[in-house]
């Protein structure tokens, strides 16, 4: 399916991004991506037009329309677990009917948020007290993508949060929740245990510790206890009162579940209103996805820039580098997205994939990163394609300076990449610094940057609950586009069950329990070793 590209990509290896630049003056203009006041730069990649027809032409070529129709009308299209893939529904706030089974799912949808909002306002207000008062703190205890789309947008909209203080357990090790629950209030607490499944064995045993430090504390697990999950059943046989459970479809998957009930810790945080608002950037970005043509569609741009990058230039990874201080954990946020989504190597029809899967996906907020791993982004040997996200103004308008400084970062180092250094400049410069002869030579050597390295640029005005919405939506499409054009199932996660499995058969020799008897050398040797030094 790549074998062309692969070609172009051949024949244009080294062409380098400043001469790009200078056949075409418009070339920034021409390589980007808009929609509302959010604007993809890709011009800083090798990419040319024709390079960029024949990646558009793999939409068709796969019938992206066709999926995409498919997807938002309600198909199962996670053929592997029967299920449609509606997350989209969650956010159709202005939308027409979404159909599942012969049945318009909006009626629910809507029904569930306004009882999300009913709920999260009394939670704020202090109409809905715990044992000891107004609630103060939320523990949302989850994990995966019951854990890390509220814990990334809770930080991601700090500036506009005026409820409860959030905290997220998600880790069993039991430090997480020690460490989360030490100096809070069992009697103003309210938890909220989100699993889609309730059955996630992390989340079930933070679940009882949680349960019980408020029990034992004098909270009132009744009060200050809220489910949300698609399992009504267990979370009843749990202790939760019906009214504060809020349940989800099926065609919810975990990974794009922060639109409705995994987002309540959010909606508490931020309130109702905000909350629409994350819900409304999102739905403007579905719009848009729905109706730009492919060469000018932001999240199939996305997409193809990264199929460019990874299956024709087999660059291994991508880093996310948002210059946001609060994205802090949009790169593991992504990670789930991303890697969980199209980490496969079967198509839809369990025939091996012929090409490379989705990317390592990794990253770190800018300018941190600058001072730590960025030396390999631009002198090691491996490629890494990034992609920088920065807005165009903070919320600390008394700090604007620093905002300036980190949008100029920011810049500086796509267009290093870009730009690199010469050897005759790099000689320039050391000769400069008094070096003369060989070791002129060696020296300027070190100090030789290649350039003609990709990445993309996101830029928005602000990290609003909109703008957030947008960004989110956006990567969730190009998670899907990337999908169908490799042909895989992006909507299961079968790669976490054998893990699950044996970690289950661990338990009790662990425990001590049962013998390791059948178990391979290297794990039988690493249990006695936790035996050996006092773990069970
Ligand atoms: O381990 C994988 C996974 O199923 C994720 O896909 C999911 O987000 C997470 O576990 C949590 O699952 P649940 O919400 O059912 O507890």
């Amino acid at each position: 399916m790549f074998d062309y590209l692969v070609e172009l990509r051949a024949r244009s290896a080294e062409r380098h991004m400043l001469d790009l630049f200078a056949e075409d003056p418009d070339r920034a203009a021409t390589f980007c991506a808009a929609t509302g006041d959010m604007r993809l730069d890709y011009s800083k990649t090798q990419i040319t037009a024709r390079i960029r027809d024949e990646l558009v032409a793999l939409c068709d070529q796969v019938d992206l329309a066709g999926r995409r129709a498919a997807m938002f009308g309600g198909t199962p299209i996670n053929e592997t677990e029967g299920r449609a893939v509606l997350h989209t529904a969650l956010r159709n706030l202005d939308g027409g009917p979404v159909m599942v089974d012969g049945i318009d799912v909006m009626d629910q949808v809507r029904e569930t948020l306004v009882d999300m909002q009913r709920f999260a306002e009394a939670v704020r207000s202090g109409e809905k007290p715990g044992a000891g008062g107004r609630i103060t703190d939320v523990v949302n205890i989850g994990i995966g993508g019951s854990d890390l789309g509220p814990a990334m947008a809770v930080e991601a909209l700090s500036p506009y949060a005026d409820g409860p203080r959030c905290h997220f357990v998600s880790n069993v090790d039991g430090a997480h929740i020690a460490d989360t629950l030490r100096g809070l209030d069992p009697k103003t607490t309210l938890l909220i245990i989100a699993s889609k499944t309730f059955t996630t064995i992390e989340t079930m045993t933070n679940a009882r510790t949680a349960r019980a430090w408020m029990t034992e504390g004098g909270g009132d697990p009744s009060l200050q206890m809220a489910a949300l999950s698609t399992a009504e059943d267990k979370t009843a046989a749990f202790g939760v009162l019906p009214e504060h459970v809020f349940g989800f479809a099926d065609w919810v998957g975990g990974r794009y579940s922060v639109w409705g009930p995994i987002g309540l810790s959010l909606m508490i945080a931020i309130g109702g209103k905000a909350f629409e608002a994350f819900l409304r950037g999102a739905e403007a970005m579905d719009v848009h996805f729905k109706a730009a043509k492919w060469s000018e569609n932001l999240p199939v741009m996305l997409a193809l820039v990264g199929i460019w990058h990874h299956q024709v230039c087999g660059y291994g990874t991508r880093a996310v580098l948002p210059y946001d201080q609060r994205l802090d954990k949009l790169p593991a946020y992504l990670q789930q997205l991303e890697m969980e989504s199209n980490g496969k190597s079967v198509t839809m029809d369990g025939v091996a994939l012929d090409v490379p899967s989705g990317p390592v996906v990794w990253g770190a907020p800018g300018t941190n990163g600058q001072h730590a791993f960025y030396q390999l982004i631009h002198q090691g040997t491996a490629v890494v394609p990034c992609e920088f996200m920065v807005a165009a103004v903070g919320h600390e308008p008394d700090l604007a300076h620093h905002h300036r400084l980190l949008v100029a970062n920011c810049l500086a180092q796509s267009e290093a990449l870009m730009r690199g250094r010469s050897l005759d400049e790099a000689r320039k410069r050391t000769e400069a610094q008094g070096f003369s002869g060989a070791e002129l030579d060696r020296q300027a050597r070190h100090r030789v940057f290649p350039g003609n390295r990709p990445s993309v640029t996101l830029v928005y005005p602000q990290l609003t609950p909109f703008v957030l919405g947008q960004i989110i939506a956006a990567y969730e499409h190009r998670v899907f586009v990337e999908g169908v054009i490799l042909g895989i199932n992006s909507y299961d996660q079968w790669g976490v069950e054998l893990g699950k499995e044996l970690a289950t058969s661990l338990g009790p020799i662990v425990d001590g329990e049962e013998t390791a008897e059948g178990k391979d050398g290297s794990t039988a040797a690493l249990v006695e070793f936790v035996h050996l030094h006092g773990g069970a």
